[in-house]
């Protein structure tokens, strides 16, 4: 990409068109993912420690009434929540595709001789197995997907549970993914960073397309030695409430109950994110 293709891009793309994510599996980049994931500085990628302490209490207190289970959970990273809820007495399998993640997360299993299996695949394309009495995917990843992806990936959660199971997922609210489409452009210039461990210039801008609901944030990253630009996008479907209920009911779930956080705690609400619970 030159700096003219730039001055030209197209100012309203499509959902997805630029790109399905952000490089989540290309391996330098979910090595500087991973450091993202471990920070105790901020909650981008994953949680601080602190409060995924508290999520993991509320999995194992609340929803699954403290009985060892067998768990499933979808987009793993390095295994931040598997490791804990192992540690309580459930077996665990991690679902992702970042490979730093993944190897984090096994060495870390193996370090500490815990029940967790995990497995490097795309969620699209990867067998889940059978017989989970909880199965989560958290943090928003759920809206990442477009939406035949999103619904194929319930449709086999729902396979995959044992009867009775429980899906958790923590999804954005409609309004909080609106509003991340009508952000301003940013730039800034770091001397390394996520996008690339050279001086860079990174310029963001995000786009709402409202016939789908859908926001994209388009990422144009400038190499400061040599002036190349690289692009590449993330979109995110909206749903509200009725949409979420809807999508789950189509996909064979009952008993759909949403909540404000995955804890009780009023502190943990964050008004971008809501919780939906529901059965097989
Ligand atoms: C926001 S992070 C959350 C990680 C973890 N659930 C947590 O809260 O600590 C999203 C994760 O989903 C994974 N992911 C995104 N798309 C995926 C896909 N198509 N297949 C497998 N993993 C995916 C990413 O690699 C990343 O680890």
């Amino acid at each position: 990409m030159n700096l003219i293709d730039i001055v030209n891009r197209p100012l309203n793309p499509a959902p997805w068109a630029e790109g399905e994510k952000i490089p989540w599996d290309e391996p330098e980049f979910s090595a500087r993912m991973l450091h993202e994931h471990l920070s105790q500085k901020h909650d981008a990628a994953s949680r601080r420690f602190s409060t995924i302490d508290q999520h993991v209490a509320w999995l194992h207190h609340t929803i699954l009434a403290s009985r060892p289970s067998h768990i499933l959970d979808l987009g793993c990273g390095p295994g931040l929540y598997t490791s804990r809820l192992a540690q309580l007495g459930h077996t665990c399998v991690g679902i992702d595709f970042s490979p730093a993640s993944i190897a984090y997360a096994q060495a870390s299993a193996t370090a500490q001789q815990q029940h967790c299996r995990y497995l490097q695949q795309d969620l699209r394309r990867a067998d889940f197995g059978q017989g989970y009495d909880l199965i989560m995917l958290i943090y928003g990843e759920l809206n990442t997907f477009r939406p035949n992806d999103a619904k194929l990936i319930l449709q086999k959660a729902q396979q995959a549970l044992a009867p009775n199971g429980q899906l958790v997922l923590e999804v954005h609210t409609f309004a909080a993914v609106q509003a991340m489409g009508k952000r301003p452009p940013t730039w800034v210039a770091p001397v390394s960073g996520l996008f690339s461990s050279q001086p860079h210039l990174r310029l963001s801008e995000d786009f709402w397309d409202a016939t789908q609901n859908a926001a994209t944030r388009r990422y144009i990253v400038i190499d400061a030695a040599s002036g190349q630009a690289t692009r590449c996008a993330a979109s995110m479907q909206a749903y509200t409430r009725a949409d979420y209920h809807g999508l789950l009911t189509a996909c064979g779930f009952t008993d759909i109950v949403f909540y404000l956080a995955l804890s009780d705690r009023a502190a943990l609400v964050d008004g971008d994110y809501e919780v939906i619970v529901c059965r097989v």
